[in-house]
């Protein structure tokens, strides 16, 4: 079974980290894509950015592919073959919003989504508030795989 895991990833963290590290040993193979949130404007990183420090991060696991995508999820996920679509729960926030999601992407394709939680070790890192630390000269790295601190830093460099 091929499964599709996307986000917006801006940027990649170690929550993100979690799921893909989860999903790969249940899946034969397990496609990361990142994709445009329609309801979040002005990234942090390009697309090929957020793209570039995915491919970096996940290089160790052999099971995961990663491809961006422009727009829904559904049709993405026909287009590489998935039978599944995975996303990552930390809250009971999170569950409202993916079990809406969920129910919308099966009833246009009959698509299943499988929700993983999150370590609670993680559960509380959110791409936002990196990026608003981050922004504001804070440091993040520890919250992030390497090739994310990396590039983290040289925003900070940049202010
Ligand atoms: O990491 P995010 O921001 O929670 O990821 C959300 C994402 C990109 C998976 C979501 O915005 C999405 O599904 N975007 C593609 C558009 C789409 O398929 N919309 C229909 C949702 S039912």
């Amino acid at each position: 079974m091929k499964a599709m895991y996307p986000g917006s990833f801006d940027p990649l963290h170690n929550g993100h980290l979690d799921v893909i590290t989860a999903a790969a040993t249940m899946f034969d193979e397990l496609v990361v894509s990142p994709m445009r949130n329609p309801q979040k404007s002005s990234p942090m990183f390009t697309d090929d950015e957020r793209l570039a420090m995915i491919v970096e991060s996940v290089e160790h696991l052999a099971a995961v592919e990663v491809v961006s995508f422009e727009g829904l999820v559904i049709d993405a996920a026909e287009r590489l073959g998935a039978g599944v679509i995975v996303k990552g729960l930390r809250s009971a926030g999170d569950f409202e919003t993916e079990m809406r999601m969920a129910h919308m992407n099966y009833s246009v394709t009959g698509i299943e989504t499988v929700l993983l939680p999150t370590r609670p070790q993680t559960s509380f890192i959110a791409s936002v508030f990196i990026r608003e630390i981050t922004a504001e000269g804070g440091d993040c790295s520890h919250l992030v795989p390497p090739p994310v601190a990396a590039r983290l830093a040289e925003q900070l460099r940049r202010r």
